[in-house]
């Protein structure tokens, strides 16, 4: 059994609450993907105008498979590029998804620019992370976050 559980989705739909919550809900280790990253010296340098750390996908997913194989527990890896890794290393991967009225408020919250507000809606709108996430032949199950979020039904989900 592949012993990671990825969240993947749009910035502000929820992937560490969702993550957080199982990795209680189930003992699992959570994974801070953003930590990883500094951790590891991924980042390529930062996009001034995204206000984001430049980061190759492809590499980052081949370092969490890395971090999968040689770990000794099941982890639930959060983040938004997390389903670029390869779908033999996963498990199940959670796309978490959020009504554009609700995200527009949670991103407005946090101070984001007009531009980057826009991208994020984008993002949702079009699905990008869960047509990537098929794509990339991931197991997939979507959760809306804008609603109570039914944990048993993703446990079922879970490949034993
Ligand atoms: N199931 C939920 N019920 C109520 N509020 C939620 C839920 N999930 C997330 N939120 C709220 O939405 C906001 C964004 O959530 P969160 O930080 O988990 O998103 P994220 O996808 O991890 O964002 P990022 O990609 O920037 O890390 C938070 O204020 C959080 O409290
Ligand atoms: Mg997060």
């Amino acid at each position: 059994m592949a012993k990671a559980i990825i969240v993947t989705g749009t910035p502000g739909t929820g992937k560490t609450t969702v993550a957080i919550r199982l990795a209680k809900k189930t003992g699992w280790k959570y994974i801070d993907v953003n930590k990883f990253i500094a951790k590891e010296k991924l980042s390529e340098g930062y996009d001034r105008k995204k206000k984001c750390k430049i980061v190759d996908e492809t590499k980052l997913g081949k370092a969490l498979a890395k971090l999968v194989k040689t770990s000794k527990e099941t982890l639930i890896i959060d983040s938004h590029m997390s389903h670029y890794m390869p779908a033999k290393s996963v498990n199940l991967c959670i796309v978490t998804k959020c009504n554009l009225k609700l995200l527009k408020r949670r991103l407005k919250r946090r101070g984001y620019a007009e531009n980057k507000m826009k991208d994020n809606l984008e993002c949702e709108i079009f699905d990008t992370c869960l047509i990537e996430s098929q794509e990339a032949g991931h197991t997939v199950v979507t959760v809306e976050t804008d609603k109570k979020v039914d944990y048993d039904k993703i446990m079922k989900k879970i490949k034993k």
